[in-house]
């Protein structure tokens, strides 16, 4: 079987390698991929993994690709194509693509949609309003007493979300978007929630528009340093599982958000095949959701895929064509951590092609694969090429274990300028 993976983060290096896994597998192409990606073999032949200099947002190019190579399944890795319809697109040619099309990639895209969508199906989410008029917006963000999230409509490199505790705060945040358009077309509309509280977690469920199949749990970090602080980053590491559910929590959550999203899905004429990933808050009033993604979530996958004993290969294809229901998910029972390690000046203005070392001392070490996301091979060296450069990633029985083996696997490698978090898994592990 001939693949076609779409992006070049960190989530697709994790994609790459488990799809790589698969005995299916004959040959896979990465467009564009990164220097990791171009590292890898597929188990079945031993032959490489080949990055093609396409970008996941130039679709003449990828059709032209396609129609030239004709994978048998082409995989979506980042929002960016989905909201632009890439799904649509390669169906029309008469391609098998995994993730969803224009309409139900909506979740992610309009932060508006998402939240109509759930106040009209009983999904448990934030008090919120939708505003075009800044004037309005302002209303409603005093009767929240200040305390609330901001957000532009639509996708802003995960940057259009401004939180506020004061009036003063809100009004800013809502003249940042609806009347200085930081963020531009995306803030044409903002969406103003209540501030809620609690622990945040992040859930996966694999869909194929009526089966929708839960993951484990595993939470994020999002701020740029230790304790949360700082500026909000893509993610600065992960692990799983979560341990703030139980198995029958995890349950009960997943059937109060997936079973009216499914319902109402269905009655809406949504087709959603792909991966929804609800970023979730457990308030003292019940979990409630903060924003659907419709993709992996990065570095979201980077641990749960060393964690999934299926082969990918066949859940992608049983989501893209409606076969979900005949599937068991298989998870070890280890723990896994990743730890993002960043380029100097992220999430900020950053340097670049600065060499990378100590990668084949920490890939060495058992139990941890390093994933590359901002990289590239220059003059025969690997070098940094964006903002999330590594996901030093580990598993072990136990958190802690994990924890340890992936912060000694960053303790090989360096790069000028790079910064981590030392307090991935803390929470957890305070408990
Ligand atoms: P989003 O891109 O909507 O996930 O927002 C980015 C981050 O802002 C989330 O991961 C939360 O940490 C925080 N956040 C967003 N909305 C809220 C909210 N209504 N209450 C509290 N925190 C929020
Ligand atoms: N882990 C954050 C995201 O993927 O949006």
């Amino acid at each position: 079987m001939k693949l076609l993976v779409l992006g070049s983060g960190g989530r697709e290096h994790a994609l790459v390698w488990k799809l790589a896994q698969s005995r299916q597998v004959t040959q896979l192409w990465v467009a564009p991929g990164n220097a990791g990606t171009a590292l890898e073999r597929l188990a079945g032949s031993g032959a490489a993994v080949e990055n093609v200099p396409i970008g996941a947002d130039q679709f003449d190019a990828l059709i032209a690709f396609a129609k030239q190579h004709r994978p048998d399944l082409v995989v979506v890795g980042p929002d960016n194509p989905l909201a632009l319809g890439v799904v649509d697109r390669f169906q029309a040619e008469g391609f098998l693509i995994w993730g969803p099309n224009q309409r139900a990639a909506q979740f992610e895209a309009s932060k508006a949609f998402s939240q109509e969508f759930m106040i009209r199906h009983g999904i448990p989410t934030a008090r919120s309003g939708t505003f075009t008029d800044p004037a309005e917006a302002k209303r409603y963000c005093a009767t929240l007493g200040g305390r609330c999230a901001v957000k532009a409509d639509g996708l802003a490199l995960g940057k259009g979300v401004l939180l506020a505790t004061s009036i003063a705060d809100a009004e800013r945040a809502v003249d940042e978007i609806l009347v200085d358009k930081s963020f531009g077309q995306a803030g044409s509309s903002v969406v103003i929630q209540e501030l809620m509280e609690g622990m945040e977690i992040s859930l996966h469920a694999l869909c194929d528009g009526r089966t929708a199949k839960l993951f484990p749990t595993s939470q994020d970090h999002k701020r740029s340093h230790d304790g949360d602080i700082g500026l909000n980053t893509g993610g600065m590491g992960t692990y799983s599982p979560a341990p703030f559910l139980s198995d029958s929590e995890l349950e009960q959550v997943g059937e109060q958000i997936l079973r009216p999203w499914l319902a109402g899905c269905v009655a809406d004429g949504i087709d959603f095949r792909g991966l929804l990933y609800p970023g979730v808050m457990l308030t003292a009033s019940g979990p409630k959701v903060i924003e659907f993604n419709a993709r992996f979530g990065d570095p979201e996958t980077q641990v749960y895929l060393p964690r999934l004993e299926n082969d990918l290969v066949d859940l992608l294809i049983a989501s893209a064509t409606g076969t979900l229901d005949r599937i068991t998910l298989r998870w070890s029972s280890q723990a896994c951590v990743c730890v993002v390690a960043a380029s100097g000046g992220y999430p900020g203005p950053i340097t670049k092609d600065k060499v990378i070392e100590g990668l084949d001392a920490a890939a060495a070490l058992p139990d941890v694969k390093v994933f590359h996301a901002g990289t590239a091979m220059k003059n025969g060296k690997i070098v940094t090429s964006g903002g999330r450069v590594l996901g030093i990633t580990a598993w072990a029985p136990t958190l802690a274990q994990a924890r340890d083996r992936a912060y000694a696997a960053l303790g090989k490698i360096h790069f000028e300028g790079m910064h981590y978090r030392t307090d991935i898994g803390a929470k957890a592990l305070a408990r």
